[in-house]
């Protein structure tokens, strides 16, 4: 996710730097640094670690402009040489997002005689716009970011005049106006201290700021007239963005994060999923016979349907176990297993004991995780990084999503390698997965729906949700969720097992949530639904907007646009999210911080 910000005015910058970055702090947190223009040209500090620790080795330095960047790795370890700033010759970049195409512009940059220093694929961005400049910063960052593909909220500054650039395209980025002083950040919070008015900047949109000066420009250099708007939060509900828990931003988040976990890694033109992350020889792809996932929690239910995905497309034999189970049983593993651990933070005490135990049975390892540099990454041959940004409300919601997505692509590219796919199927997958932020977003708009819902079952004290196939994960998720934030009791359940003993427990005070997209076991799911409703449960269904048979059997419908059968968990897991959220905001509960519970749990 990462935080910039910049400062231009009569002021000092460093300070002002300083303090709006410990504002973005939540954005990123591994490594942090800040380029300001002297009498001496530009001068750059930067560390790994927090805020703290990068204002604990400022010297003094005199300068009205400059840059800054709290950092959350994406590419490239958190270390001192990969934190932003990066320099080429007379200019310096600060940059959040992704380049997509940072291989070819790095070839072709390093052909032409540019020497890169960090792991990074912003460094691309600072030699690219060195090599168009030509005495005037605009040009040569329009000339720059035109060759670039990917995501960025970037701020730039030149040794040769008091003057910054910044530019975005998908990542946020807000421009301050004060009286004789300008700033730009990745977001308002960094910015209230110092002014109200500001202007959310639109995608390839540049600005040009000196301390009397604000000029925005398309990305033809044609003058943009953009509006002020004044911003009346205060400083807590600015950091979250005006929702009023990080649980909902993170929710709603999801349209930006299921996207940069597929950014750059899928090909419609071919197929193919684009995983070079992933270094297992494509021969012992082939042969691979078995995969375990191992994972806790909300992970744990992502690898139940790593379970479906890798059976059912890459036709691989897949268990799931629990770390905590995992570490002490006694599994049997060959060197032709590949273990996958899921975890989020990269930090969980169990999940990194139960990969130390496989890799002594001599298996492939690869890891699903979203933060750079954890102990776990460490422990891995292979990683995919989930990309989602931090998260901070302890419910874990766009990290799970963002598991998910992974895991479709990870089996995607088994399954091509295996040929288990052909090219047509597989690309219809691929451009159902594309769709899928719009479809999220379709489901956020109609969020009054579901809170109503939620408030209508918020008085029960148990609470079931029913799935079958893919969807049996995300009944499972949807309890948890529900359990942590709201305190309600909630199982989820297989749909056809719950005959085999919990529906004795079924009445008219336990609303039943069923999972009923269309699937091969959707007529299933209809006939659990009247054994539920035979014992007069409410039923809440969760269907597709195609389904125009559903209502006769429930109490009330949320819809969800229509897609491919297996991407559906997708979609039901942001209204289960939803869903959980809401009932606990009816109850008050503690929604970001629930009662009992760690973000990160580091002890066994
Ligand atoms: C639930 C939740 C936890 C975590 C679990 C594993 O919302 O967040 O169940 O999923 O503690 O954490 P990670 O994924 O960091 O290993």
């Amino acid at each position: 996710m990462c935080g910039i910000v910049g400062y231009v005015g009569k002021k000092q910058a460093t300070p002002i730097l300083l303090d709006a970055l410990k504002r973005l702090e939540y954005r990123g947190y591994d490594s942090a640094g800040v380029a300001v223009l002297t009498d001496n040209g530009i001068e750059i500090h930067k560390t790994e670690g927090k805020i703290s620790d990068l204002e604990a080795i400022l010297p003094d330095i005199k300068g009205l402009c400059g840059i800054g960047h709290t950092r959350w790795a994406t590419q490239g370890a958190p270390t001192t040489l990969n934190a932003h700033p990066h320099v080429s010759g007379n200019i310096a970049v600060v940059h959040n997002g992704i380049i997509e195409n940072y291989q070819e512009l790095y070839d072709e940059l390093k052909g032409e005689g540019y020497e890169f220093v960090s792991e990074t694929d912003t460094e691309v961005l600072a030699h690219l716009i060195h090599r168009y400049y030509k005495g005037n910063l605009v040009d040569a960052v329009i000339e720059g970011l035109k060759k670039v593909k990917g995501t960025y909220a970037a701020a730039f500054l030149c040794g040769d005049s008091e003057q910054m650039v910044a530019a975005r395209k998908d990542s946020p980025l807000v421009a301050g106006l004060g009286k004789g002083e300008n700033f730009v950040a990745s977001d308002v919070t960094a910015l209230l201290k110092y002014t109200r008015n500001v202007v959310y900047m639109h995608d390839f949109e540049i600005v040009s700021l000196s301390g009397e000066n604000i000029q925005f420009f398309d990305f033809d250099g044609n003058p943009v007239k953009e509006h002020i708007e004044s911003i009346e939060w205060n400083i807590e509900a600015a950091e979250k963005s005006g929702y009023p828990h990080f649980m909902l931003k993170e929710i709603n988040e999801q349209v930006t994060s299921v996207h940069d976990t597929m950014m750059g890694r899928i090909s419609e033109l071919t197929g193919d999923v684009l995983l070079g992350e992933v270094k297992l020889p494509r021969e012992e792809i082939r042969k691979l016979e078995r995969i375990v996932i191992i994972a806790c929690g909300t992970s744990y239910n992502a690898g139940l349907l790593g379970k479906y995905v890798f059976e059912a497309l890459a036709g691989i034999h897949t268990d799931v176990d629990i770390s905590s189970e995992f570490r002490y049983a006694n599994p049997v593993l060959e060197d032709s297993t590949l273990v996958i651990s899921i975890s989020q933070s990269g930090e969980t005490a169990d999940t990194i004991a139960a990969t130390k135990e496989a890799k002594t049975y001599g298996c492939r390892t690869l890891s699903i995780t979203n933060v750079v540099g954890t102990t776990l990454s460490r422990e891995v041959e292979n990683i995919v990084y989930t990309r989602a940004g931090p998260e901070i409300g302890v419910a874990a919601t766009k990290t799970f999503t963002s598991q998910l997505i992974a895991l479709y692509l990870l089996a995607i590219h088994f399954a091509r390698i295996r040929k288990k796919l052909d090219v047509d199927r597989s690309k219809r997958l691929l451009v159902s997965l594309k769709q899928l932020p719009g479809m999220i977003q379709q489901i956020l708009n109609n969020k009054e729906l579901i809170r109503k819902q939620a408030i209508r079952f918020s008085t029960a004290r148990d609470y079931f949700f029913l799935g079958r196939s893919l969807n049996f994960p995300i009944a499972l998720e949807g309890a948890l969720k529900l359990k942590e934030i709201s305190y309600i009791h909630a199982e989820g359940y297989a749909a056809g097992e719950l005959k085999h003993g919990p529906l004795a427990l079924i009445s008219k005070d336990t609303p039943v949530v069923a999972l009923a997209t269309r699937a091969s076991t959707y007529d299933k799911m209809l006939n659990n639904i009247k054994e539920v409703k035979a014992r007069a449960a409410p039923v809440l269904a969760i269907a597709g907007m195609d389904d125009t048979e559903i209502e006769k059997y429930v109490d009330a419908v949320i819809r969800v646009p229509v897609t491919d059968e297996l991407l559906y968990p997708v979609l039901i897991s942001v209204v289960v999210q939803l869903l959980a959220y809401y009932t606990a905001d009816a109850l008050g509960c503690s929604i970001d911080k629930p009662r009992n519970l760690a973000k990160s749990v580091t002890v066994e």
